[in-house]
Formats: structure tokens, C-alpha cells, sequence
């Protein structure tokens, strides 16, 4: 096995570097020490013809952050958006990284893949745009690094994973919480015994908002708004259905069940470790205004495992990821583990137990290990190269997409469903209902024509 970087430092720099994180993580100096032996070493530097040539289509917040960290390890070649105004204003934002080099700009991600010479591409598009944009580089052999949730139905989802497979493309999903030791090693506990035989996981997600009703404004000037709705249904431009705000409506999105539960909701996923529930129910506590928003902004779900695991989705009003962990209230945005003998709390902010002693102690040699990343993006780069699965390959982004687009459709019925996750369909009672959620009808011209 090649020798992580960590390797290429002084032990005792190496251990002070290791300290420091688990002061700063909450995550036990053992584990750090473990999983940096089986790390993958993302290498920052590459020679100039090492180096992928990569484009990046939706120049929005997400799409121009994850461009931006990716420049440790590709060069940018191309910008896409159907928003000149952005497309033009992260061009020039990005170029000083860029080794000063102006990316070329586009408005049809095809154009842009069909001309330049490009490895891989960042598709940091709306969710409704994420499948065509991502089948389109993989018949086209690229490889592609996609923001979460992976698809905007199920449907899309299981056609994608065969498109990337057929042409063997290195996909990663940007569900970062899996290259980060903390969320990893509550994982790894759950599913080693240590809290006992897993009993439930509850997933607190933030409350989405609850707004409207909102007028239709002209369309501005540079925005290709036709382009921009894609798939869905054409309305009148309104300014809260577009940028950034697409996530609270069904057309482009499924709130925070599909936008923060693509990465809570995959975290508790992940400590399970089957392929997906086997039932699931819920219901909307609060109601979308007329002419607003349309989806829920406030739920409790609830999902069956066939393990017996009660997997429950509920919102919060705490919204920031980033402060520390838990009251024993419950009001915090993160996934609690409850098993026969205690509980694990974690979130972006810190880990917490109902005894913190059950982090000092090592877990057994020949417990179960989880894939190591500790670096999203540099994963990706490092299996564009070697052509091995990274952390979150099709599937798996695939698949955890589907425990939030099932939470949404039972929202959406009110009823409670019972899902095959071999012939992912669902089955008996209230089947037929549910199962016209799970494709969408797609506009034209923007439909899978569009990109084959
Ligand atoms: N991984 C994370 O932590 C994380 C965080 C935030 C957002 N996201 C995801 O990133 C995606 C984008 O979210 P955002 O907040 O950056 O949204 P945004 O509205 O800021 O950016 C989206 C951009 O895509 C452009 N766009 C739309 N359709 C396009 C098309 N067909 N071709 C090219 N460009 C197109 C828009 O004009 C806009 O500039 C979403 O899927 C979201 O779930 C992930």
C-alpha cells in the first residue's frame, strides 16, 4: 500500500497535527492514529500534465466553493451557468487561484463539454438539473464530482447509476459528511456494538421555510429562466423559486428532507448499513402558505429498517450546524443513536454519549471499518487517478437519496408505504399513489433526449 502523507511528516510534528484535531473534533487520539494508517493520501501537488483539466456547471454558492478547493488539485478550464451574470462574476472571482489563468465561459453545459478538453466536472447545479447535467459528462467520459442529493427522484437515480457504470465514470457525491472522522467513527461505534444493539436513530433536520405568497418580477437581465426550470413546469420568473431558494419547492427540490437530510439523513443510513427501509410514514406539521413555498417546512417521519432499527426525521428550529452538540432536549440539528445500553449524539459541532468513556477505549482490531476519507474533494481527485470507487460513488448517492425522496412521497400521500428496495418500487396498500412520485414527467425539450 502507497504511503499516506501523513508519513512524510516527523512522527512528532505528525502527532502534534493529530492532537491538535482531536482537540478540536472531539475524536479520540486512537482513532486519529488508526485510521491514519489506512487513510488514502491525497496528494496536492501534481506535475502539470498530472494535473485533470476540469470545468464547472452551476457557478453558484456550492458549485464555486467546491471548484475553489478543488483548484489543490485540477486546473479550471470552463464555467457554465444559465446566469451570465454569475457565470462572468466567479470567472474572474476564481481566475487568481487558477494559477491567473481566466476560465472560458458557457450557457449550455453541452457546448462547453462537446469543445473543451476536459477530465472532470463540479455539478454544482439545482437539484432538478443534477441527473441530465451528470449523464451527459459520463456518456461524454468525464468524471464527475455532483452536489447532494444525487437526483431529484428515484427514478432518475436508478437510471444514472447505470449510464455512469456503462461508461465506467468516477463519480463522487458531495455528501461530505462521510470523509469526516467524527461522523465515521459514531458509525463505526453504532455498528460495532458499542451503544448496544441499535434500537432507533433519530434525525433532526432544520425547519425550511414557510413564506409567500410571492409575485412573478421580470426576468433579469442575463438569466436564462426558460433554461433555468428545465424539467419542471414553465411559470412566471419569481424570484424565490430561483436561486438558492429552489430548495423549498417540489418543482426543483424537496426542502430540508432532501437538501440538509442528503447529508443527516445519510449519516444515520450509513450506521445502519441496509440498503434502504423497508417502511415509512409522515406527516407535515406545519402548512405551506397558498402561492408559496410548496414544500413541508415542518415533519415527523418515520421509517422501518427490516432489522427492526425505527429510523425517525423530525425538524428543529436550530439551523446551525455548527454548534456543538445536543441538550438532552433535543433541539440540535444532528443524528442521535439510541441502543440498549446508551445513545451517540453527533453533529457538524461535536459527539457526545451518554458516557463519553465510550469514545477512550479503542474499538477491537477486527471491528468493522468503514471506507477512510478524510478529504471529500481530494478522494475524488485521488480515484479520477487510480480509477478506484470513491467514498460516495452512484450508488451509494443513489440509494441514500432515496431514503429522502421516500420521506418526501410520504409526506406528500399522508400514508404509510411500503417500499421493495430490490425492485425499488413500492408495494401493496396505497402502492399505485405513491409510486407515481417516484418519476416525474420532464418538460421538452429538457427531458433525457436532451442529453443523449
Ligand atoms: N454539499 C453541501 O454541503 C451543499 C451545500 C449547499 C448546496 N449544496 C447543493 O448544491 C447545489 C446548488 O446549491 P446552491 O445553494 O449553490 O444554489 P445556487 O442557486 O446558489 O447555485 C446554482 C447555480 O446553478 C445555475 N444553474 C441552474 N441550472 C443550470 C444549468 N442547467 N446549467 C448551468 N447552470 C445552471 C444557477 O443559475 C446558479 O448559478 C444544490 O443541489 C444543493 O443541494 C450542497
Amino acid at each position: 500500500m502507497k504511503k499516506p502523507e501523513y508519513f512524510n511528516i516527523s512522527r512528532r510534528s505528525f502527532m502534534r497535527r493529530l492532537s491538535a484535531i482531536a482537540a478540536s473534533t472531539g475524536v479520540p487520539l486512537w482513532y486519529l492514529e488508526r485510521q491514519a494508517a489506512y487513510a488514502q493520501g491525497a496528494k496536492e501537488v501534481r506535475s502539470a500534465n498530472e494535473r485533470p483539466r476540469m470545468a464547472l456547471v452551476g457557478a453558484g454558492g456550492m458549485g464555486t466553493g467546491d471548484a475553489r478547493n478543488s483548484l489543490r488539485f485540477a486546473d479550471l478550464v470552463a464555467i457554465c451557468d444559465v446566469d451570465d451574470t454569475h457565470c462572468e462574476k466567479r470567472a474572474v472571482q476564481l481566475t487568481a487561484k487558477n494559477k491567473g489563468m481566466k476560465p472560458k465561459t458557457y450557457s449550455d453545459f453541452r457546448k462547453m463539454i462537446d469543445k473543451e478538453k476536459i477530465d472532470v466536472i463540479i455539478n454544482g447545479t439545482p437539484d432538478h438539473w443534477h441527473t441530465l447535467v451528470n449523464m451527459y459528462a459520463a456518456k461524454s467520459g468525464k468524471d464527475i464530482y455532483s452536489e447532494k442529493p444525487l437526483t431529484l427522484t428515484i427514478d432518475e437515480g436508478k437510471r444514472l447509476v447505470k449510464v455512469v457504470r456503462d461508461h465506467k465514470r468516477v463519480l463522487q457525491t458531495g455528501t461530505q459528511q462521510r470523509s469526516s472522522a467524527r461522523f465515521r467513527m459514531a458509525c463505526e461505534m453504532v455498528r460495532g456494538g458499542r451503544i448496544g444493539k441499535l434500537k432507533e436513530v433519530v434525525v433532526w433536520l432544520p425547519a425550511g421555510l414557510c413564506d409567500g405568497p410571492f409575485k412573478s418580477q421580470p426576468i433579469p437581465d442575463g438569466l436564462n429562466w426558460d433554461f433555468w426550470q428545465g424539467q419542471a413546469k414553465a411559470y412566471d420568473y419569481v424570484p424565490e423559486r430561483c436561486h438558492v431558494k429552489f430548495r423549498n419547492w417540489w418543482d426543483y427540490s424537496g426542502g430540508t428532507m432532501t437538501d440538509w437530510g442528503a447529508h443527516h439523513m445519510d449519516i444515520g443510513y450509513w450506521a445502519v448499513g441496509l440498503k434502504a427501509p423497508t417502511k415509512v410514514e409522515g406527516k407535515p406539521t406545519a402548512k405551506p402558505v397558498p402561492g408559496g413555498y410548496t414544500t413541508f417546512s415542518e415533519y415527523d417521519c418515520r421509517f422501518e429498517f427490516s432489522n427492526g432499527v425505527i429510523y425517525r426525521v423530525l425538524t428543529t428550529a436550530d439551523d446551525n450546524p455548527f454548534g456543538g452538540v445536543v441538550n438532552e432536549d433535543g433541539q440540535r440539528n444532528g443524528i442521535k443513536f439510541i441502543g440498549e445500553d446508551g445513545w451517540i449524539w453527533v453533529n457538524r459541532g461535536g459527539i457526545d454519549a451518554h458516557d463519553k468513556g465510550i469514545f477512550r477505549e479503542p474499538l477491537p482490531e477486527d471491528a468493522e471499518r468503514l471506507y477512510v476519507s478524510n478529504d471529500h474533494r481530494g478522494n475524488f481527485f485521488e480515484c479520477v487517478a487510480s480509477r478506484k470507487d470513491p467514498i460516495c460513488p452512484v450508488e451509494v448517492g443513489h440509494r441514500s437519496a432515496t431514503v429522502c425522496h421516500l420521506g418526501a412521497i410520504a409526506l406528500r400521500t399522508g400514508k404509510k408505504l411500503t417500499w421493495d428496495s430490490d425492485k425499488e418500487f413500492f408495494v401493496g396498500e396505497h402502492a399505485q399513489e405513491a409510486n407515481s412520485y417516484v418519476a416525474r414527467e420532464m418538460r421538452a425539450p429538457y427531458d433525457y433526449s436532451f442529453v443523449s
